[in-house]
Order: structure tokens, then sequence, then C-alpha cells
């Protein structure tokens, strides 16, 4: 194989961040193809298109020489040249779009959330068992470089038994930032609670293991027609241990994005701000970690890459996710939801 071939579905924020990537930080990656329902966007003009985090000028558009377009994802996955399916589409539509990738035989990176319920996670489940491609979902906050250096040294054991943590999410309000407002629609987008927090209960899942049952009170409606757009969770563990998350989009439109946690351990404080990263010894010595990105500043970077190496290469990934824990992590947010439905601490079944 020379290059791996890509085809991408979904032209707004996300579409067009990888497309981004794929051109400016993965040599071993093509895209030769890109599907929208708009066909604005087929030429390249993105200039509708909005986002939370970044500083992409949407302005200049994007050259699409020598790239195939389709108004319809369905229509890009019967290309024959196409190695890899990049599907950046509103969540609702994730399952169809997944299940037709697999069975013709292609790989699938897929954005986050998996899919909106948990009627379609199942499905997906059985399909990406019974495939032998390879199958991603974007849980890029696993691979984001301050968050991955934090669970590199928790996993092994450097900070020694942790105590208690705390993950925050914190987004300006995106309404109106988003192909036809379907983020401000529960039953397309799952609110704040399964767009953004769900970053933060898949991180607490993937440092810190399986929690048995949440406790999450929300507020739904504030910013969005009928979502939860914040949330506060606590996970309970078996453990003697203290682990929550809170989650909005509901900050005014000038509020700058954070993504930050605390994790307190016996030999030391983790502590991810907006300003720095840095690791507050108990002997009284501060860290400030150098992490090498390679170049790759964010999580989607990392993910993206480690993806397209392993398929060019032929080997499986398993750096940063096997499905069962991306599926687990699927279980914990609508646990959330239905916890704050019921206003009542739920056990969840995995
Ligand atoms: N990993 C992350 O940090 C992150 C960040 C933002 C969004 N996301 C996820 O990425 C996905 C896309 O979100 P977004 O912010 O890019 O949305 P968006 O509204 O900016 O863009 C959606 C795009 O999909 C197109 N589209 C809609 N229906 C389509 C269809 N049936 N076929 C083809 N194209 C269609 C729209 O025209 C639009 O260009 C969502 O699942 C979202 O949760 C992930």
């Amino acid at each position: 194989m020379s290059k791996v071939k890509i085809g991408i579905i979904g032209l707004g924020f996300m579409g067009t961040t990888h497309f981004r990537i794929y051109r400016d930080c993965v040599p071993n990656a093509q895209v030769i193809a890109v599907a929208d329902i708009d066909p604005v966007k087929l030429t390249g003009n993105i200039s509708a298109v909005k986002g939370n985090i970044g500083n992409d000028d949407n302005s200049i558009p994007l050259d699409f020489t020598n790239i195939k377009t389709y108004e319809t994802g369905f229509d890009l996955i019967k290309n024959p040249e196409i190695d890899v399916v990049d599907i950046c589409v509103p969540t609702p539509w994730h399952k169809d779009l997944i299940l037709a990738a697999l069975a013709a035989g292609k790989h699938v990176y897929a954005e986050k959330p998996l899919c909106r319920n948990l009627a379609q996670a199942e499905e997906i489940a059985a399909a990406v068992k019974a495939s032998d491609k390879f199958f991603n979902v974007g849980m890029c906050v696993r691979a984001w470089p301050a968050y991955r250096h934090a669970y590199e040294g928790l996993t092994a054991g450097k900070y020694g038994k942790m105590r208690a943590a705390n993950f925050h999410r914190i987004s300006p309000n995106v309404d109106g930032n988003n192909w036809q407002n379907w983020y401000m629609t529960d039953e397309l987008s799952g609110g704040a609670l399964l767009d953004m927090h769900l970053h933060d209960s898949d991180a607490i899942r993937y440092f810190f293991g399986r929690p048995k049952a949440v406790t999450s009170v929300g507020l739904t409606g504030f910013v969005s027609k009928d979502a939860v757009d914040h949330v506060i969770t606590t996970y309970h563990f078996d453990d003697d241990v203290l682990v929550s998350a809170e989650g909005t989009w509901g900050a005014a439109v000038n509020t700058p994005f954070e993504m930050t946690f605390q994790i307190w351990c016996e030999k030391a404080t983790l502590k991810l701000s907006p300003e720095d990263y840095k690791i507050y010894w108990t002997d009284g010595t501060v860290e400030t970690p150098k992490i090498d990105d390679q170049g790759l500043p964010t999580g989607w970077h990392q993910a993206i890459k480690y993806f397209i190496d392993c398929v060019k290469n032929g080997v499986k990934p398993d750096k940063y996710q096997d499905f069962d824990s991306v599926y687990d992590s699927f279980k914990i947010i609508m646990a959330e939801q239905e916890s704050i439905d019921k206003n009542s601490r739920i056990e969840i079944k995995y």
C-alpha cells in the first residue's frame, strides 16, 4: 500500500479538522474523497463551519482538487479505492454509516460519541465484532498529550494510590455553531452530557476502571431546546475514592473553552489548569512535565496519525482503545442520563 486512502463523511467542525490533520500532519494519509449533504461545502467553501476549540480560519476555502465529492456518505463508501472511512456527521447517523463502511470492507474512524442510544450501540458492537477491519471511535482525550501523560504515570503506579479526582469541561455556548443547530436538540445530540461531558466520563473509565454506579444532576434546556446543558456526576467505585466531573456548554459565548483536571494521589497531586500542567509532589517539589508531542498538539492529531500508521503497517491499533472500553463509556454516559431523569443513583450494567 502506498498512502492510506481516506474518505471523510461530514465537512463540519470535525470533518474539516480531520481534513487539515491528514493534509498537514499525517504523511501516510491521502484524502481522496469527501461527502457532505451540503453542496456548498463540497466546493471547499467552509465559511459556515464553527467550532468551540482551535483557531482554524474557515474563511479560507479547502482545496479539493483531485478529491472526489459525494452528496451522501453511502455513495462515498462504495468507492473501491478508499481504505479508511472517517465519519464526522451528526451523532444519530454514525450507526448506519459505520455498519455500511464495515460491510464494504473499510477500516473506520468514527467521531465520538459512538452513536445516540444503547440500541444503536448494540448494533455497532455486533458489526465491529463480526468485522476484521480496524475500528476507532474519536475518544480523543485518551490521546491528548497532558491526559496521556497523567494516564501513563497513574497506570504505572508512579503517584501511589489515587484518592480523589475531578474533571471539568466548560464550553462557551454552542447555540448556532453547527449544521441546522443539531446540537440544541436532545434527540440528535444528547446535549452537553453526551456530546462534551462524555470525554471526561470516558477519561475516568479509562484512567480508573469501571465505576459501579453514577449519581448525576443536570440542568436541561437552559441553552438548548430540551437537552442536558450542564451536568455534575459522582462516579462510585468499590474503593474508597471520590471521583467527579462537571461539563457544560452554557458559559457565555466569549468564555474561553476549558478542559482541566485535578487528581489527588498518595504521593502527588496532578493538576491540569487552563494555563499549565503541573505535578505537585508531597515532598514539596513541583514538576512541570516536558511533553514531546512530536508536532501533534492535540489528541485528535495523535489518535488519527496513530490509526493511519496502524492501517499502513497492518498492525491492529491497541494503544488508545479497545472497543469494549468505548462501549463501557457509552453505557456509563447513558446511566448518567438515567440518573438525571430519575433523580437517583444508577448501578451500571456492563
Ligand atoms: N472529538 C471531538 O472533540 C469532537 C468535537 C466536536 C464534535 N465531535 C463530533 O463530531 C461529529 C460532527 O460534529 P461537528 O461539530 O463537526 O458538527 P457540524 O454541525 O459542525 O458538522 C456536521 C456536518 O455534517 C454534514 N451532514 C449532516 N448530515 C449529513 C449526512 N446525512 N450526510 C453527510 N453529511 C451530513 C453537515 O452538512 C455538516 O457539514 C459529532 O458526532 C460530534 O459529536 C467531536
